[in-house]
């Protein structure tokens, strides 16, 4: 991305992560919840942030048809727009991280080269997580109508149907949520984030 501004000069806080760390007993860090629509992106990491937040974590969301509606409402489909999307989702993720914050981001990011781009945003504390159901189980959930909409041709640019979708190729976690249930892919999940961000007990 090319820098507009000129004569900038970054500044460095006075509180480092591991005082932060300390503060919240954990780790901040970005779990990137990636898959096609209909994958369960939404559903698990709302069901992991008030899971998170009962068992003592600072944990907050960021989905894509919430940030869509104020932060990315001026973005679409297209391919550039969905970069764009990714690129300030990363940036703002990393900003949560950086607080100290474990924020859970719900949105397709179909492309590789945004998500890695994500992923050097949050310098480090930045998993992969790739909800792998397919596109037959997605779209015969269908939660919002939206693949038959785009079978119909009312959706241009849907993924997986006219839009691509390029899989993670090295995750830091696999969900197969066309396998198992809700309450199965929750257990990996917080599994996972005990695993990484908790800090050892003093
Ligand atoms: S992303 O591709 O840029 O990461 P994002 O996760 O923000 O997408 O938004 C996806 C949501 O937008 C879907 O849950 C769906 O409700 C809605 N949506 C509307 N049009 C499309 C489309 N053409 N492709 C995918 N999702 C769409």
């Amino acid at each position: 991305m090319a820098h507009k501004s000129t004569n900038i000069t970054p500044v460095a806080h006075g509180v480092s992560d591991q005082e932060r760390w300390r503060r919240h007993g954990h780790r901040g860090g970005v779990l990137w919840l990636t898959g096609l629509p209909g994958s369960g992106k939404s559903t698990l990491a709302f069901e992991l942030e008030r899971r998170l937040f009962a068992a003592g974590y600072r944990a907050y969301v960021l989905d894509g048809d919430n940030l869509r509606h104020g932060l990315n409402a001026d973005l679409g489909f297209s391919p550039a727009d969905r970069t764009e999307n990714i690129r300030r989702v990363g940036e703002v993720a990393a900003l949560f991280a950086g607080a100290g914050m474990v924020v859970i981001t719900a949105f397709i990011s179909p492309y590789r080269s945004d998500r890695t781009a994500a992923r050097k945003a949050a310098k480090g504390n930045f998993h992969e997580i790739f909800l792998s159901a397919g596109l037959a189980v997605c779209e015969k959930r269908d939660p919002k109508g939206l693949y038959k909409k785009a079978r119909r041709g009312e959706i241009s640019e849907f993924t997986g149907v006219t839009a691509p979708y390029e899989a993670p190729e090295s995750p830091e976690l696999t969900i197969d949520t066309g396998a198992i249930t809700v309450e199965q892919s929750l257990r990996l999940l917080i599994d996972h984030v005990d695993r990484n961000f908790k800090l050892p007990a003093e």
